[in-house]
């Protein structure tokens, strides 16, 4: 990215069954363009097969399902939990898999995830996955995963969760304009 001659540019991805991701994506978009980003916010059905070259951050967010990034069982058993149908199609998992940059190079990654709060200390979840998965593809990671709480498997949020997302991705603009 050259700073002097454009705003930088992030997409995030995210993938919800309950909305609370949703939510917490929303938050990080908006301490993204606090820090100076112009932005697209995602779900994963509408996620691009192919990364734009002028993307400066790829920020992609799931619900930890079975201690991972969800898969068409556990996506279903959240739709018997009570989640719309509709957003059992697509996942994460899938996407990264099959997401490439194009020529030239890929965005800064970030991850984040959601999950409930009787197993935070837990170390397995959706973001570090992700991490994983978009490795794979030469996508770089800022920083660390970090996980946002729920009360239980259909939310709500934790009090305080949104306003630490949005401080997130204020601190991720930052972070993400130092390395260019
Ligand atoms: C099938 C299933 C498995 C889950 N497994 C875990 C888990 O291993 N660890 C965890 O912290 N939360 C787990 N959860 C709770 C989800 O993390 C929670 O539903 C999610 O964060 C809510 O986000 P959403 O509203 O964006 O879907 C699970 C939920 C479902 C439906």
């Amino acid at each position: 990215m050259n700073a002097m001659t454009r705003r930088p540019r992030a997409l995030i991805v995210y993938e919800s069954m309950f909305g609370n991701t949703e939510h917490v994506a929303a938050a990080v978009e908006s301490g993204l363009q606090q820090a100076g980003f112009d932005t697209d916010l995602v779900e994963i059905s509408s996620a691009p097969a192919v990364l734009d070259t002028d993307l400066d951050l790829l920020v992609v967010g799931g619900p930890t399902h079975a201690f991972s990034l969800s898969r068409a069982q556990t996506r279903a058993e959240a739709v018997r939990q009570g989640a719309p149908a509709e957003r059992a199609e697509h996942g994460l998992r899938d996407w990264l898999a099959s997401v490439h940059p194009d020529d030239g190079g890929g965005p800064a990654l970030a991850a984040f995830d959601t999950r409930v709060t009787k197993v935070r200390w837990l170390p397995k979840a959706a973001g570090p996955t992700a991490v994983r998965l978009a490795h794979k593809h030469g996508l770089a990671a800022l920083g660390k995963p970090v996980g946002f709480l729920v009360d239980d498997v259909q939310g709500p949020l934790l009090e305080g969760e949104l306003d630490r997302a949005t401080a997130w991705g204020r601190q991720l603009g930052a972070v993400c304009q130092q390395k260019v």
